[in-house]
């Protein structure tokens, strides 16, 4: 017998499954292994977002989702929509903002089409094509779904054929709609040598905005890259998590928008301050691309999941290899010449790195780089302090068993330099008012195509005239004041054509150099994005080197960027002993900024040694997934392991972050990512001459599951501040 109360669920059912999804709608599914994003297209061609999460087993059971997570009244219809429009019924933050060729200011995008196009291996490519309909006015939504690393990345491209340029207010790559209960936003903030600080916030009613105006170093203060934890706070191994970030190394503008009906929006994209973008007919504008992963397993699978999209996608040489180096920046500032370098140079060998790296000040005559106030822009060898010049270096530097590399700062200049006065128009200022200076120093206008041909020339030539030269470390130190340029027909086109044409030198220089590794700095983590890091094999995360400090900085640069991109170097800052330092500096590329002949016998055999061993463990570091065990920001350890794909190896690091008394280990610490069946030894690594590892002495041999139920305590306390410990598996 069917009983009235379920027929009358049935039917309650129906009616909202219908009234949200007729049956005539069209839904586009953008899938990865794991996630979907839904849009379904109504009736009159609304393209909205019904879904971002999960994906589900039944791809026809998307028609189903019913409602759009919506919990009330949707005054537009389009609160939802895959790109809001600006101008019409739009109530809301909108994604794009025009006004047409007649003086028109409103767009309406409905759906035309869309399409799967052929994308590289491992990889699904969706259009989804979208037009005004009264106005020859198309955008088209770009979805790069990388299907193992459930990555999805998101552009736009606009293009019009009105009868004059249309001018663009804002122009966002991705425009995103999420229900949840509760959005908890991580962001992250800072400055110069104190880069990357989270802040996580309950998001409430309103428009929370990630910005940046800067510029050049554009994410001095905030970077484009963020979480949202959903429903509660985002955890390392538990709850829906969305990690996204913007690919573009100028202005950017992310807003997080609580709608009405207690639902986020997200449009990320070019900042619109300063920036209104007039189109021709014709002429496509694409904007950078966004990419985000969604994981519902917590911070620590959409971390993994970004860094083998970088390493396989994004990064140059993201699974090749990379140089340990010897740096000699705080080793001698401006103060080298010939002499002391050649000695550096056997000072590296002697450690046991690759390449040593010449920095800042090797140039300028007339103006002579002997500080930073001066000769910026004159890319000649300093007579004085290099009369035989680079090629002699290089061959000095071969002949003593390593390879060099060099620092270059080619989109600056200083007031005081040769290049400054044969060209003083292709610097960015305003011509009435007074020069403002960041580190004494002002940004060369790379919207002018002589200055980019000049930039290109500083890279060009240094590696032409010396072809073996191994690495360039590329420096951006100010940020742009006064912005306007002398010979850009838009004034308000500066800050996007800077950037697309620092892109466009970078693309020439990759071409023709596609293996030359590069490391992307910007007076430390000034620059760190997934636009740049296109063309870099690695980034320089803050000039702030000291161990503790770095455990901080590392960790959290580490939820966005693969280890194998993050350059870490042992200098003289902070109290920690050159272990502690070391060890930190192994989470990633190992680097050296310090003077060797100054180390006493047992921390030059224990950094010699700490290098061979780095040869060792370096693929699970790098190629490794990484898991976080103990955060210090919660516990007296940080503590995490990079575990290779295979789980048969794994390197733990672990380090006292808290001084109190008794701080340390006191319980084991549950270790992640092993094989449960495996057995594994554990040993330690990295132990200082003259010290025993009470670790080594038996031979430990654990269980995965063993390592992954009960852990194993690292004994870290005020006397072992940083442990080191190496699974292998043991057959
Ligand atoms: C910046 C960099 C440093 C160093 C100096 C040289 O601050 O971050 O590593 O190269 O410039 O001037």
């Amino acid at each position: 017998m069917i009983r009235p109360v379920f027929v009358f669920v049935v039917l309650l059912c129906l009616t909202i499954v219908t009234a949200w999804s007729a049956p005539g709608d069209t839904h586009i599914v953008i899938e990865t292994r794991r996630t979907a994003l839904v849009i379904r297209v109504d009736k009159d061609q609304n393209p909205t977002i019904v879904h971002l999460g999960q994906r589900l087993d039944r791809t026809d059971e998307y028609a189903r989702i019913p409602g759009n997570g919506k919990r009330g009244e949707d005054y537009t219809g389009i609160y939802n929509s895959v790109y809001t429009p600006a101008g019409g019924r739009n109530l809301l933050e909108p994604a794009i903002q025009v006004t047409h060729a007649d003086g028109n200011p409103s767009l309406d995008l409905r759906y035309v089409r869309h399409e799967r196009k052929s994308a590289e291996e491992g990889t699904v490519l969706t259009a989804v094509y979208l037009k005004d309909p009264q106005y020859p006015f198309e955008v088209t939504l770009y979805y790069k779904a990388y299907q193992n690393e459930d990555v999805i990345e998101q552009w736009s491209t606009i293009r019009h054929t009105e009868k004059k340029n249309v001018t663009l207010y804002k122009y966002a790559s991705a425009n995103l709609y999420i229900p949840a209960e509760n959005y908890y936003l991580t962001h992250f903030h800072g400055d110069w040598a104190n880069e990357m600080n989270p802040t996580e916030e309950l998001l409430s009613e309103g428009i929370k905005m990630l910005d940046t105006k800067l510029g050049t170093r554009a994410d001095l203060f905030q970077p484009p890259s963020f979480m949202v934890a959903l429903n509660q706070p985002a955890e390392e191994d538990k709850g829906e998590v969305m990690a996204g970030t913007l690919a573009w190394s100028g202005n950017y503008q992310i807003a997080f928008e609580v709608d009405p009906l207690h639902n986020l929006r997200l449009t990320a994209g070019i900042n619109p301050y300063a920036s209104a973008y007039s189109l021709t007919p014709g002429k496509e504008f694409t904007t950078p691309a966004f990419l985000f992963t969604y994981s519902n397993s917590g911070k620590g699978t959409a971390s993994r999941n970004l860094h083998r999209w970088a390493r396989k996608f994004r990064i140059p040489q993201g699974q090749g290899n990379r140089l340990t180096l010897l740096n000699n920046w705080e080793a001698t500032y401006f103060d080298f010449n010939e002499e002391k370098l050649t000695a550096l140079f056997k000072d590296g060998k002697k450690l046991g790195v690759d390449l040593f790296l010449l920095d800042d000040g090797w140039f300028g005559n007339k103006y002579p780089r002997n500080d930073d106030r001066a000769g910026l822009g004159d890319w000649q060898e300093n007579i004085k302090k290099l009369p035989h010049g680079l090629g002699h270096l290089v061959k000095e530097a071969e002949g003593a068993g390593i390879k060099f590399g060099i620092w270059l700062e080619p989109e600056m200049v200083s007031p005081k330099s040769e290049l400054y006065e044969k060209h003083p128009d292709w610097v960015l200022k305003l011509p009435n008012r007074q020069e403002y200076y960041f580190r004494n120093q002002l940004v060369l206008d790379l919207t002018n195509p002589k200055v980019q041909e000049f930039v290109y020339g500083i890279v060009d030539d240094v590696v032409t005239k010396n072809p073996t030269l191994s690495y360039i470390k590329w420096d951006c130190n100010a940020v742009i004041y006064n912005a306007f340029s002398a010979t850009n027909p838009n004034p308000s086109h500066l800050y996007v054509d800077y950037v697309q044409g620092l892109y466009k030198v970078m693309e020439r220089l990759r071409t023709k150099y596609p293996t030359l590794p590069m490391m992307l700095c910007s007076g430390g983590g000034g620059r760190v994005d997934y636009g740049a890091l296109r063309y870099f094999t690695e980034f320089w995360p803050s000039d702030n080197t000291d161990g503790l400090e770095r455990v901080f900085i590392q960790w959290n640069y580490s939820y966005f960027f693969p280890a194998i991109a993050t350059c870490n170097h042992v200098t003289d800052w902070g109290k920690q002993p050159i272990k502690f330092r070391t060890d930190v500096a192994m989470m990633g590329k190992v680097g050296y900024d310090i003077v060797v002949s100054k180390l006493d016998e047992k921390e030059l055999e224990f950094s010699q040694q700490a290098l061979k061993t780095y040869e060792q463990i370096k693929t699970v570091v790098w190629q490794g997934d990484l898991f976080r065990l103990s955060s210090p920001y919660t516990s007296d350890i940080a503590s995490l392991m990079y575990v290779s794909e295979s789980r048969d190896r794994a390197v733990w690091f672990s380090y006292l972050t808290k001084n109190r008394y008794k701080a340390g280990s006191t319980a084991p610490i549950r270790l992640k990512g092993l094989d449960p069946a495996k057995n594994y030894s554990v040993r330690e690594l990295n132990v200082y001459p003259g010290t025993k590892s009470a670790i080594n002495t038996e031979t430990t041999v654990y269980s995965g599951n063993y390592l992954m139920t009960i852990g194993f305590n690292p004994n870290v306390d005020t006397r072992r501040t940083s442990v080191v410990l190496e699974l292998a598996e043991s057959k």
